[in-house]
């Protein structure tokens, strides 16, 4: 992949010296990079037309012509250069973040809920940019920090014991936990009995009680066990699944270093960290909780210790946090109270934060059971995928296998294509259409390319780079040459809608070059189009997986 931009940049700055990187700007309907020459008027006491045209008689960039119109420097890549590009390496070759670890916290999932629709967003865009990352050659270690500790520990035991069994719960396994969950939040309401009962449990498991630790166990490998078998659906992996609980020990030294900056204040017995006064902005924000007056610490003093911990292990570059934004002050708090520390490296901490998720207008709360599972949502997706698949290829090899990739990847790239911060409301019907801005138009268009060149037999006979310069196949070589970039700019703006859009347009490039251009037309202008069907076959396949998809085959 050429870089352009600097070449550009390079160039001109010989006969412009007063250009700045940033002047260089990309595509217009004009050309594919433009230099505007406006703001060396002043300095050359020329008007900007004039400018342009000089330097354009005087610059000579290879792969490249240059052209002046109004006060534009436009620079239009040779067209022979862009396929040149194409097959100058390979997808997923380019390692610009090789020196850099990564820490990424997502799905993060809590210990006897269910892993429902509301923690998609967080499992997907985590994931996809743990694979993006590890893609562009950074050491990346994906964190699953549990919510494994607090006092609702204590009401699931006593819930338990109340109105559970082994059986129930060997039997049932997640679902006897909701419900559970559910009923004690109902009783817990009025009956102030079961609190406190619940409160004693919880102390037992914090103490250490080796019957209360032992149920709470269970507990969380049965719910460890329900998300491990979605985590192996959508491709997801982790390096750790270090939670909360981990953490309850390492608050006291984070204390000591609050204590120490003098930043510790005492409020109604509870512990606290002013923040309002050090906000640069002006913005209040409430003061951060790191122990209640009853002992306990709070979420964001297990969050600090985890940082550290994080810090101190890893020694990452970044540390990202894929949470939804209500989270938003939670995350700001955490950040400023590291900066309050004198830590460098609070700056490399990013909340990467995402809309709301909802399934066709219906609302999803665990507190009262109505819940939509996760499982249930991608199983509804592979079943629809089934008869869809029996519509148009009844005659395919392992139906269920296929389908099995097209529905989950179907919910999946539909969670990825719009910006992450964009509210969804998700619909399966639009998710599936195989002729839409869809996984399964992408995994098709895969499927296409692959049948194409299983078709052709033989591929790989010599060819100009001109044969694959006319319109549609320009346009299909155009979207493909800087694919690399496209990636290192979702995984360093945590954007990985860039990679599933590009996709899109890739296919629909290649669809109308499959279209417009006969492929098995003979000769070495056959083999262009091959080499062209066959690259596009791998950077499909490459930016799938980046997102978390699969490609199969046939379809
Ligand atoms: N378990 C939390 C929740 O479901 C998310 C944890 C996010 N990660 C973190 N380090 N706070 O809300």
């Amino acid at each position: 992949m050429t870089d352009y931009k600097s070449k550009i940049y390079e160039a001109a700055k010989a006969v412009l010296p007063e250009l700045e990187k940033g002047d260089v700007a990309p595509a217009d309907a004009f050309c594919d990079y433009c230099v505007p020459c406006f703001k060396f008027a002043k300095v050359y006491r020329k008007s900007p037309m004039v400018i342009a045209q000089e330097a354009a008689a005087k610059l000579k960039v290879d792969g490249m012509t240059v052209e002046a119109l109004n006060g534009y420097l436009n620079f239009t890549i040779a067209r022979e250069a862009v396929v040149a590009d194409v097959f100058s390496s390979k997808p997923g070759e380019y390692k610009p973040l090789s020196d850099k670890t990564v820490c990424i916290d997502y799905s993060s999932v809590n210990i006897a809920k269910p892993f429902h629709i509301g923690h998609l967003m967080t499992t997907v865009i985590g994931g996809a940019l743990y694979k993006m990352y590890r893609a562009l050659g950074a050491y990346v270690v994906g964190i699953n920090h549990l919510g494994d500790f607090g006092t609702q520990f204590g009401g699931l035991i006593s819930a338990f014991r109340r109105w559970g069994s082994d059986e129930k719960l060997k039997e049932r396994g997640l679902d006897e936990l909701l419900e559970l969950y559910v009923r004690y939040n109902k009783e817990a309401e009025n009956d102030e009995e079961i609190a406190k009962e619940a409160r004693a449990w919880s102390n037992k498991i914090e103490s250490g009680d080796p019957y209360a630790v032992g149920l709470f166990e269970r507990f969380k490998s049965i719910t460890l066990e329900q998300a491990k078998k979605v985590y192996d659906r959508l491709n997801i992996e982790f390096d750790s699944y270090l939670g909360e609980s981990f953490y309850v020990d390492k608050v006291a030294p984070v204390e000591d270093k609050l204590k120490a900056k003098n930043l510790l204040k005492i409020s109604d017995g509870a512990e606290i960290v002013e923040l309002e006064n050090s906000e640069e902005s002006g913005e209040k924000m409430p003061p951060a909780l790191i122990r209640r007056s009853d002992g306990a610490s709070l979420y964001i003093a297990r969050d600090l210790a985890a940082a550290y911990y994080r810090h101190e292990n890893y020694g990452f570059d970044k540390c990202l946090y894929v949470v939804a934004s209500h989270q938003a002050l939670h995350f700001k708090q955490l950040f400023k109270v590291l900066d309050l520390l004198g830590e460098p490296w609070a700056k490399d901490m990013v909340h990467v934060s995402y809309g709301m998720v909802s399934v066709e207008g219906m609302a999803l709360s665990t507190r009262h059971g109505n819940v939509l599972f996760l499982n249930d949502v991608l199983n509804a997706a592979v079943e629809k995928a089934l008869t869809i698949i029996e519509e148009r290829n009844p005659a395919l090899n392992d139906k269920a296998t296929v389908a099995e990739s097209v529905g989950v990847g179907a919910v999946v790239f539909d969670a990825l294509y719009d910006g992450r911060l964009k509210d969804k409301n998700f619909s399966l019907q639009d998710a599936l259409n195989f002729d839409g801005e869809t996984g399964p138009y992408v995994q098709y268009t895969y499927a296409r390319c692959k049948s194409v060149l299983a078709k052709a037999g033989k591929s790989g006979g010599k060819f100009d780079n001109k044969e694959l310069t006319d319109d549609a196949a320009y346009e299909v070589a155009k979207l493909i040459a800087d694919f690399d970039d496209v990636v290192y700019n979702a995984a360093v703006k945590y954007e990985p809608s860039f990679v599933s859009r590009r996709l899109v347009k890739i296919c629909q490039a290649f669809n109308r070059f499959y279209n417009a251009d006969r492929i098995m037309c003979g000769g070495s202008l056959q083999s262009a189009r091959l080499a062209l069907t066959s690259r596009v076959a791998e950077t499909l396949k490459y930016g799938l997986s980046l997102i978390l998809l699969d490609a199969p085959e046939r379809m």
